[in-house]
Formats: C-alpha cells, sequence, structure tokens
C-alpha cells in the first residue's frame, strides 16, 4: 500500500478541536436546553463553559477557512460540476454502503491527492462547513447577547426563530457526532482513517 498526505497540519488541528468543541456543545447544549431534567454542573457554569467553548471554535473555524482558501487544497472541496457523473458516482457510493460493503465489494471510491472525498463526502461536507456550521455559529453569536443583538435578532424573525434555527442544527450535529465517526470507521481496517487524520497520511492501492 501507498502513504498519500491528504490532511494537512492545519486540517487535523482544526479538526480535532472542533470534534472535541462539539461534544462539548452538544453536552452543555443538552443541559441547558433540558435544565429541568439533567444538572450535572451548575447552570451558570455550564452556560460560560458554552460561551466560551463556542467563541473557541469561531476562531479554530477561521483555521479551517483561511488555510483551504489561501491554499490550492481548496480543490478537494471544488464540487462535481457534471450533473450525470455526480448522481451516477453518488449512486454507486450508495449502493456500496448500502449493500456491497456487505459483500466485501471495493470501495468505489480512489483517494488521491486532490480527490480525498467520495461524493456523499463531498456534498455532506460542504454543506456542513459553508453552510450549517457557519448558521450555527452565527446564531448562536446572537443568542449570546440578545441586547447588543437585538436589530439582527428582530430581522431574523425574532428570538424564537433564532433559537428554533439553533436548537434545529443542534439537533442535526448529535446526529452527525454519531453517523460521521461510523462512516470514517468504513475504510480498509476500521482505524484507517481514524489514523489518516492523526498523521496526515491515508494509505492507498
Ligand atoms: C467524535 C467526533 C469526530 C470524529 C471521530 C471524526 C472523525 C473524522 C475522520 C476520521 C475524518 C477523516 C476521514 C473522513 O473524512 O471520513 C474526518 C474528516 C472530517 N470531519 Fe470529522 N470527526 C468528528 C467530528 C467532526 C465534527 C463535529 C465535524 C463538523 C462539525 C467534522 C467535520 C469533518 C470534516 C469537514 C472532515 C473533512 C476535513 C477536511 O479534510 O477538510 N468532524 N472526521
Amino acid at each position: 500500500m501507498e502513504k498519500l498526505y491528504v490532511h494537512p497540519l492545519p486540517v487535523r488541528i482544526w479538526h480535532w478541536i472542533n470534534a472535541a468543541g462539539f461534544i462539548v456543545l452538544i453536552l452543555t447544549g443538552i443541559q441547558l436546553r433540558y435544565a429541568d431534567l439533567f444538572h450535572v454542573l451548575p447552570f451558570p457554569v455550564t452556560v460560560r463553559a458554552h460561551n466560551w467553548v463556542g467563541f473557541t471554535l469561531i476562531v479554530n473555524y477561521f483555521l479551517w477557512l483561511l488555510f483551504y482558501l489561501f491554499t490550492d487544497k481548496i480543490k478537494v472541496y471544488h464540487p462535481e460540476l457534471d450533473p450525470a457523473k455526480h448522481f451516477r458516482n453518488t449512486l454507486r457510493q450508495l449502493q456500496y454502503y448500502g449493500y456491497g460493503i456487505f459483500k466485501g465489494d471495493p470501495n468505489p471510491h480512489h483517494v488521491s491527492l486532490y480527490h480525498k472525498f467520495n461524493p456523499l463526502q463531498s456534498v455532506a461536507y460542504q454543506v456542513i462547513m459553508i453552510l450549517l456550521v457557519p448558521i450555527q455559529f452565527y446564531t448562536g453569536l446572537l443568542l449570546w447577547d440578545l441586547e447588543r443583538f437585538g436589530g439582527s435578532v428582530a430581522l431574523f424573525g425574532g428570538v424564537r426563530v433564532v433559537d428554533t434555527v439553533h436548537v434545529s442544527l443542534f439537533v442535526f450535529f448529535i446526529a452527525f457526532i454519531f453517523v460521521h465517526p461510523y462512516l470514517a470507521s468504513l475504510g480498509h481496517t476500521w482505524s484507517a482513517h481514524f489514523k489518516a487524520m492523526l498523521t496526515g497520511y491515508e494509505e492507498v492501492d
């Protein structure tokens, strides 16, 4: 097997800080949302932890964004512009995850330097990193200081709308934190992609 350097250091630093931070945000978020059910930490401590980790992840997000914006590695996020090809490849990948993998078929996606994501990862990571994560951070920022951001909150339809968006994405990220590591464990060994996200090197045929 050949080793390909697909996860540069800034991406790996961003990723593991982000993953640890999301777990803390989810746990403190559950306690904030269901304060009547969970009393793990005192309420003010939970609020402060949630806010500080949130701000840390907002700064950390710019590490990911600026790295990709100022290097040619941004190519790994370029969408497939041929809809027929994209649809065909997506279908093949879905067939593999839903059926082929259980028969021991090879993964139809072959990792290369500028093509590290399969079509499902490609779309999912684009939507998550360019849309959902920024919306989650922005709504979190608005909720952090409703007085200071009163104008923006009113513009988006009031605190209920902003809170509903924040909580809906919170539910999405709870599901993501289970599904994403599960899919990441489907390499040629269960730990192959985790090792790659730690060392930077993906093993390829
Ligand atoms: C327990 C938490 C997590 C684990 C174990 C984990 C694991 C991994 C692994 C192994 C990879 C590399 C292989 C692959 O793409 O499948 C990866 C990539 C990625 N993960 Fe995670 N992850 C976690 C949390 C998160 C969270 C919370 C987010 C975003 C909200 C996230 C977003 C991403 C993105 C965008 C990539 C591609 C990074 C790039 O190369 O630009 N992950 N993750």
